[in-house]
């Protein structure tokens, strides 16, 4: 049989080569388009093509569109919740322009390709909602990036109900693991494992009882092969299509840091800072959804996570 052609936008990121690894584990022939903005060449893995091109360019959209792809998985993004907010113009040339070249190219190619989007469960909710957030909740992002992920969300609606596009949305919680930037703004367990690493205080803001949905990072590439594989979703409205990935379970960021501790078998002291303006109190996804939809359930435990990703960066 002839492998399976599988093209990763963003796969010389964290989760993007993570996706790519699990793709060629499963024998597909994989492609990895990324502009290496904050993607490393090192993390693309060595049987994979590498397409060095940017999402919004013209180059992106031919190598859609004569690549004759099985499957597009796009995870390319301006990733920054931070920099969306300073500068939200560029998130939205990126996130939405980037994203509707990737769309319309698979549209234009003509081919029976299934798409998947990496989309979030942790910033379209807001904080109206009592979690864990079903897909069906109302949508009030905090932030100009969970509107761009919300908006590509509603082309990919579009082009599935007017032009018969096959799309699954992945919304994921907050995805840590290897590899995750330790220097970023968002990975809170990579800039942790690093305090212990460097024997640093770690920084909690606030009263450290702000709660996310942490979710490993192979747990999160096993849903892409599964979102797929599946038969295959009527369009609908913009939810239809959409599955949260996260474990449902509520981890405050104090409890976080005291399982990483014991997970490493080192401790660090824990330094308070001021409550950051903007960020959410809670944050937590139902994923009944993708349970039954998707057949997926997280295998990997905090635990077990966690000490996975401390001994990736401590190199023990
Ligand atoms: N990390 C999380 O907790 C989380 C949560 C929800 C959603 N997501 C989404 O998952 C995806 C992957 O995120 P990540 O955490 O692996 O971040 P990452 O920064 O490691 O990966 C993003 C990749 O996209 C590439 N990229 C950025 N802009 C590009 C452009 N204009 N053209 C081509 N390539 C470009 C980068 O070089 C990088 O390799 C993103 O879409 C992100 O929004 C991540």
């Amino acid at each position: 049989m002839t492998p399976r052609r599988v093209l990763i936008t963003g796969g010389a990121g964290f989760i993007g080569s993570t996706v790519a690894d699990a793709f060629i584990a499963d024998g597909a022939s994989v492609t990895v388009l990324d502009n290496l903005s904050s993607g490393k060449r090192t993390q693309v893995p060595a049987t994979a093509d590498f397409v060095h091109a940017d999402i919004r360019s013209p180059a992106a959209a031919t190598c859609i569109r004569e690549g004759r792809f099985d499957v597009v998985c796009h995870l390319a993004a301006q990733v920054d919740v931070r920099k969306s907010v300073a500068d939200p113009l560029f998130d939205v040339d990126v996130n939405i322009g980037g994203s509707v070249n990737i769309i319309h190219a698979v549209h234009a190619s003509g081919q029976k390709t299934r798409l998947t989007f990496a989309s979030t469960g942790g910033a379209v909710y807001g904080d109206f909602v009592e979690p864990p957030n079903l897909e069906e909740y109302p949508k009030d992002p905090e932030s100009p990036y969970g509107i761009a992920k919300f908006a590509t969300e509603l082309y990919l609606s579009y082009y599935a109900r007017v032009h018969a596009l096959d799309y699954v949305a992945l919304r994921f919680a907050n995805v840590y693991g290897p590899r995750q930037d330790p220097h970023g703004e968002a990975g809170v367990v990579a800039i942790f494992c690093q305090c212990l690493i460097e024997g640093k205080a770690m920084t909690v803001f606030g009263d450290g009882a702000q709660t996310r949905d942490y979710v490993f990072v192979g747990d999160v590439a096993r849903a892409h092969l599964l979102a797929a594989n599946h038969a295959g979703i009527p369009a609908g409205r913009v939810d239809t299509r959409a599955f949260n990935l996260g474990t449902q379970v509520e981890t405050s960021v104090v409890a976080l840091a005291e399982t990483l501790m014991r997970a490493a078998g080192k401790n660090v002291p824990l330094e308070h800072a001021p409550v950051r303006a903007g960020e959410q109190r809670r944050s937590c996804v139902s994923i009944e959804k993708a349970k039954i939809g998707l057949g997926w359930t997280p295998a990997v435990s905090l635990e077990e996570g966690l000490q996975r990703t401390y001994h990736s960066f401590s190199g023990r």
